[in-house]
């Protein structure tokens, strides 16, 4: 297992690149199960979560083709021959159940492993489920998995009113939705980028989808979708987190290829607490201001709210904040895993339920610390860059699944950092 020394130090200057979206990748790659034409993805992330999304629909007799080192993937279904994708892959991600969906709509039917609890959280999939209810097919739970089956002639069209807003769910039922017979509604629907882009590549393989981006999605369903080629999103959430990098160590860094309004909550809120943020052609720009960082209350919301995502590296600035700062999380119930981390670094953090108050303090100090989820691991890296001393964040495989290159990407900007191979 690997470990990343951080050791705090000078101000951080010069440019980061930003991949494509990981979460947007997630989505995009099981949409090549609607089709028997091939769909290139350009842009794509270099991540261990996209190795898995690889496997999994590998396992499902689609052919995927890294290319250009790993920046294109080649995708064809043409030849699909299962529909069960099994525990031990989806276990290790739980954006495996988005196959369900495409799988339905095309299959008619799909059997897949349930998730499982995941240490942020219970993250059930009630929604996805009843998304397909509505659009008339027949689930079952059996032995950890979900078994799907669509009417006779397939999915038909219907109005899905979910209670509350699930991104997985919204993309679930939206692919699912393309192929089904007559229209679908989907009411309260997510709204976020990775929503969108998903969109737009399912139109330009001939879907009709009006409405992405608000909060009702309408899809006339159609009988078979042809082959594209699609640029994978920006990913707001690795934009977001190089985008506080010089907060914490000071000088100016471009984020290439950031937008603002991928992150206009986030932007607003880093700009409160005293960041200058340029938008230029070439990306979004960061300096810290010549004061102190200052205290500031931040809920999670979906977008365009402040993500959940960036929650835990925001907690991580606020720790050397000026005052007291209060973090809600309303998306997940358990996502405060970092604050005993950053406590171990001399942070002041008290968490109660989904709050977490964090009074500043004036310096954090390098320790041995623990990645216990994928944001929060990055948490850690970040606050090493503001702390005394060496910060040594283990465990790192987490940031594996979602960071490419993270220390080539830091090192480039004048940060001290380094991966280990732990001994033993
Ligand atoms: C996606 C993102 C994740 C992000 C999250 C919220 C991917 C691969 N992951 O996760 O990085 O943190 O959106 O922006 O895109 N819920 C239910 N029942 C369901 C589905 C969700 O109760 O059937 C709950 C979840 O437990 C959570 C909330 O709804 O409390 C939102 O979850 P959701 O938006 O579905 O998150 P994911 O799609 O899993």
């Amino acid at each position: 297992m690997d470990s990343i020394l951080v050791t705090g130090g000078g101000p951080l200057n010069g440019t980061i690149p930003i991949a494509g979206a990981k979460n947007a990748c997630l989505t995009l790659m099981p949409a090549t199960l609607l089709s028997d034409e091939p769909l290139t993805l350009t842009n794509a992330p270099r991540l261990s979560d996209i190795r898995t999304m690889t496997t999994l629909l590998e396992s499902l007799g689609a052919e995927v083709s890294a290319l250009s080192d790993g920046l294109v993937l080649a995708m064809s279904s043409h030849n699909l021959n299962g529909n069960r994708a099994d525990y031990d892959i989806v276990r290790k991600m739980r954006a495996s159940i988005l196959v369900l969906g495409p799988l339905l709509a095309r299959h008619g039917k799909a059997v897949v492993s349930l998730p499982g609890g995941c240490a942020i959280g219970a993250r059930p999939v009630d929604l996805h489920l009843k998304a397909f209810e509505a659009m008339g097919a027949t689930l079952e739970l059996r032995d950890g998995y979900v078994h799907a089956e669509a009417p006779e002639g397939g999915l038909r069209g219907g109005v899905v009113d979910f209670p509350f807003v699930s991104v997985g769910a919204t993309e679930n039922a939206l692919m699912a939705a393309t192929l089904a017979k007559g229209t679908t509604t989907l009411r309260n629907a997510a709204q976020e980028p990775e929503i969108v882009d998903l969109a737009h590549c399912l139109q330009a393989m001939g879907a009709r989808i009006t409405g992405e981006g608000t909060d009702t999605i309408t899809i006339e369903g159609v009988d078979r979708l042809h082959g594209a080629t699609h640029r994978v999103v920006t990913d707001r959430i690795e934009l977001g987190t190089y985008m506080l990098a010089p907060l914490f160590a000071g000088g100016e860094v471009t984020c290439l290829g950031g937008k603002r309004d991928l992150l206009e909550a986030f932007c607003a809120k880093i700009e409160e607490a005293g960041a200058e943020v340029t938008e230029t052609p070439e990306g979004l720009t960061v300096r810290r201001g010549t004061g102190p960082i200052k205290a500031v209350d931040v809920e999670t919301e979906p977008f365009p709210g402040f993500p959940t995502d960036l929650q835990a590296q925001m907690m991580a600035l606020l720790c050397t904040a000026e005052g007291t700062s209060v973090l809600e999380e309303k998306i997940f119930e358990n996502r405060f895993m970092h604050a005993p981390e950053l406590i171990r670094m001399g942070a002041n953090i008290d968490v109660h339920g989904g709050h977490a108050t964090v009074h500043g303090v004036a310096k954090l100090k390098g320790a041995p610390v623990m990645a216990t989820d994928l944001r929060a691991s990055v948490s850690l890296i970040l606050a090493g860059l503001a702390a005394e001393g060496t910060t040594k964040v283990s465990r790192v495989y987490h940031l594996d699944r979602g960071y490419e290159h993270v220390v080539a990407k830091l090192r480039g900007v004048g940060a001290q950092i380094e991966r280990v191979r732990d001994d033993g």
